[in-house]
């Protein structure tokens, strides 16, 4: 599998990138653009483990294209991470790569930059409501519907009651996975398959509000649930200790994304049943390529579009995998991207 995720995802970017030229490709803001090219990430936070492996390639990347980057990341706070793009755009960068922590809040980063003549990348979240020039992310709302599709299909017979922790609010993607569900779970719901007993969002993507929601949950319906829904591994890790507190951990589905390594773990030892595997490397790998080319002035083309609320962005949408027990070591392991060793235990 390992070749064959690498190859689909490849010819995939390939493919899109065809047809839409950006909008913004000269600027004079870019003092290093013909020389070694100054990038700058802006990221929401690296407290979460899927970050890290996204810092690590989008540098690594970067540099084996003669580009430098400054990384700097807010810890979730918006005012911090609009600083944090001032400075950037005051260290000279000759383009911008945002993984905003609110999608709204950042579109001020957008603008400052730019003023200075700065292109801008929305990595992996959108940016509202302003010209950015360009969007590289995963498929999500086909995370949403794989998710979905993942429980309906293993609660086929029953009346199955699922309890859904949704994103945070303030990132654009939550919205995305929820749709992405909403498309599968709808017609369930309507045919008297599945009952949603509980659904909240869970700010900042925290797995203390994950326990919250999940509490609030059994509080309010009971014990007798047969899945939570989790929209990410950051999640599903607060409402398996809530599982395991109440004696039900193993005995109801669990969903998840990011194929976290304690998820992956989890997932070997029956307390999660899924995760999506997003190949990071393919979206770290395309967006330091594409960064270095918008730095260096150089025409950027993506086939796909995504309206932010002012404008239709230029968008290069990646491929996502369910993995579960059966599926571990054809995609994950297979990929690299976790050991056997380590998610075994071994
Ligand atoms: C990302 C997910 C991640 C979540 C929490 C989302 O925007 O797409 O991969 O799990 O943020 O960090």
């Amino acid at each position: 599998m390992k070749p064959r995720i690498a190859l689909v995802a490849l010819s995939l970017v390939l493919s899109l990138l065809i047809g839409f030229t950006l909008r913004r490709g000269a600027g004079s803001g870019a003092s290093q653009a013909s020389g070694r090219p100054i990038i700058g990430l802006s990221m929401d936070t690296l407290e979460v483990e899927r970050w890290q492996h996204d810092r690590d390639l989008f540098v690594a990347r970067a540099k084996e294209l003669g580009a430098e980057v400054l990384v700097v990341s807010a810890n979730g706070n918006d005012t911090r991470q609009i600083r944090d793009c001032e400075a950037l755009i005051s260290n000279k960068i000759s383009a911008l790569v945002i993984i905003p922590h609110d999608g709204a809040a950042m579109a001020k980063a957008v603008n400052l930059a730019h003023e200075a003549k700065i292109p801008v990348l929305a990595y992996d979240r959108l940016i509202l409501n302003s010209d950015l020039d360009l969007y590289l992310t995963f498929d999500n709302v086909r995370v949403g519907e794989l998710q979905a599709g993942y429980l309906v299909d293993k609660l086929k017979g029953r009346k199955a009651k699922i309890v859904r922790l949704l994103g945070s609010k303030t990132d654009n993607n939550a919205f995305l996975f929820k749709q992405g569900q909403d498309n599968v779970l709808n017609p369930a719901i309507a045919r008297g398959d599945i009952e949603i007993v509980h659904e909240d969002w869970c700010d900042g993507w925290r797995p203390e509000n994950a326990k919250k929601v999940l509490n609030a949950a059994i509080t309010k319906s009971g014990r007798d649930i047969d899945a939570v829904l989790c929209s990410a591994d950051i999640l599903s890790a607060g409402a398996i200790q809530v599982l395991l507190e109440e004696g039900l951990a193993g005995k109801v589905l669990v969903t998840g994304q990011d194929a976290d390594l304690s998820s992956c773990q989890r997932i070997v030892e029956g307390t999660q049943s899924m995760t999506i595997y997003k190949p990071i490397k393919n979206l770290a790998n395309a967006a330091a390529e594409l960064a270095v080319k918008l730095a260096r002035r150089e025409v950027v083309v993506a086939k796909e579009e995504l309206n932010n609320g002012k404008i239709n962005v230029p968008a290069i949408f990646l491929p996502v995998h369910v993995v579960d027990k059966d599926t571990m070591e054809s995609t994950v392991i297979a990929d690299g991207f976790h050991t056997r060793e380590s998610i075994y235990k071994q």
